[in-house]
């Protein structure tokens, strides 16, 4: 397939463009748009065996990089949503120190393009060491992947396809985006298989979902322009800070990684509430810190954790609505976006991150879709 760049200066600048769609796409497949609270079927259509849910007691999760990031948000709604116990494990470090075998356990392998060597071998040690066992130590295994073709595809028996169409940057944005849409998908289907959340509540999050789309577009809109004059300042910055809690402590991760992988500025991500065991030293006028601060059960905390870098004199940059007036007076930057429920937050989020990345690099004048020492799929050890 030829893709081209359609008038955009790279193709992360274009990908970034491209998630309105990605999750209008998501959406279309994963959602069954007959379904009304009254219904009694699931509100998603993911067409997985039953096997893989019955009697599930556990999930573990083995992914690298951006993939890692997308199963922390992942383990967060199927907690949170369905109430089964997850575990998210980087894939090289679980094939040479698994976890204790467990019941009725659903392993998700989670890689965008299918190929990545030490997610494939983790599915792979899962599989043979469950081989042979008692049924109820049987491999369960599903893959969550943009290419349904890849060897992933080949080696487990399901997988959840993340429609994002080819990424050609290096640095994942919209199959980052599309991750999240199909763990959305999986936690409320686990969760309406395990019957934890109502109807109601379902639809409620449905609505959610729905509107996304719109609201990626208009903090692509609203911001670009900004975001790129911000970038000016920081060109010469040497080291970031990026803040976040509970669904959101992902999202900063993933922020600082595509800040490191693209501009070469340190940058750590962080929960905003571990700040003072550590990274507070780092703080000076010269550490911007980016902080997530989205309405919601942490809301207040970040704030509060946001101001103890302040007093250190760090630059505060705010992923943050423009309706919420107190965070407005802390933060001497802000990156707005949309009021949604928490549950739903990460997805806006990452956008003015991805865009911060993307224009410090690009300002930096460093070669965005293919920076030194990565590689698109890490397909060795
Ligand atoms: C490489 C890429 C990253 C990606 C990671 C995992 O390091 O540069 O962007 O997140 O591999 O890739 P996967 O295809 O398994 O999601």
């Amino acid at each position: 397939v030829m893709v081209e760049k359609q008038g955009f200066k790279h193709f992360m600048l274009k990908e970034i463009y491209e998630q309105p769609g990605v999750v209008r796409a998501c959406l279309e497949a994963y959602l069954d748009t007959s379904w009304s609270p009254e219904s009694a079927t699931s509100p998603i259509k993911l067409n997985l065996a039953p096997e893989l849910y019955s009697d599930l007691k556990q999930v573990q999760i083995v992914a690298c990089g951006t993939s890692w990031h997308a199963s922390l948000v992942g383990k967060y709604l199927i907690e949170q949503l369905a109430g089964i116990p997850t575990m998210v494990q980087y894939a090289s470090e679980f094939r040479y120190a698994p976890s204790p075998l467990t019941p009725n356990t659903l392993t998700i392998g989670v890689t965008q393009s299918g190929e990545t060597a030490d997610t494939l071998a983790a599915l792979e040690m899962e599989k043979q060491r469950r081989a042979g066992q008692s049924p109820r130590f049987e491999a369960r295994l599903l893959g969550i992947t943009n290419r349904p073709e890849s060897s992933l595809g080949h080696m487990v028996p399901q997988v959840i396809d993340t429609h994002a169409g080819i990424e050609i940057g290096v640095a994942a944005t919209k199959t980052f985006v599309a991750q999240l849409m199909a763990f959305y998908a999986l936690a409320l289907d686990l969760a309406y298989h395990q019957q934890t959340l109502s109807a109601t509540r379902l639809e409620q999050i449905l609505l959610g979902l729905r509107q996304l789309p719109a609201q990626i577009e208009l903090i692509l809109e609203s911001q670009e322009r900004y975001i790129e004059e911000l970038a000016h300042d920081f060109a010469e910055t040497q080291d970031f800070i990026f803040l976040g809690r509970g669904i959101n402590f992902p999202i900063a991760l993933e922020g600082a990684l595509k800040l490191k992988e693209i501009s070469y500025i340190h940058a750590e991500g962080y929960p905003a509430g571990e700040m003072k065991h550590g990274p507070i030293a780092l703080l000076d006028a010269k550490v911007p810190v980016v902080a997530i601060a989205t309405p919601g059960l942490v809301y207040e905390k970040v704030l509060s954790n946001a101001q103890e870098a302040k007093a250190r004199d760090a630059r505060l940059i705010g992923v943050t609505p423009l309706e919420a007036s107190e965070s407005a007076e802390i933060f001497d930057d802000l990156l707005p976006v949309p009021v949604v429920e928490e549950l739903l937050s990460p997805i806006l989020a990452v956008i003015p991150l991805q865009l911060l990345a993307y224009h410090i690099a690009a300002r930096r004048g460093l070669d965005v879709d293919q920076p030194r020492n990565l590689a698109k799929s890490v397909t060795v050890e």
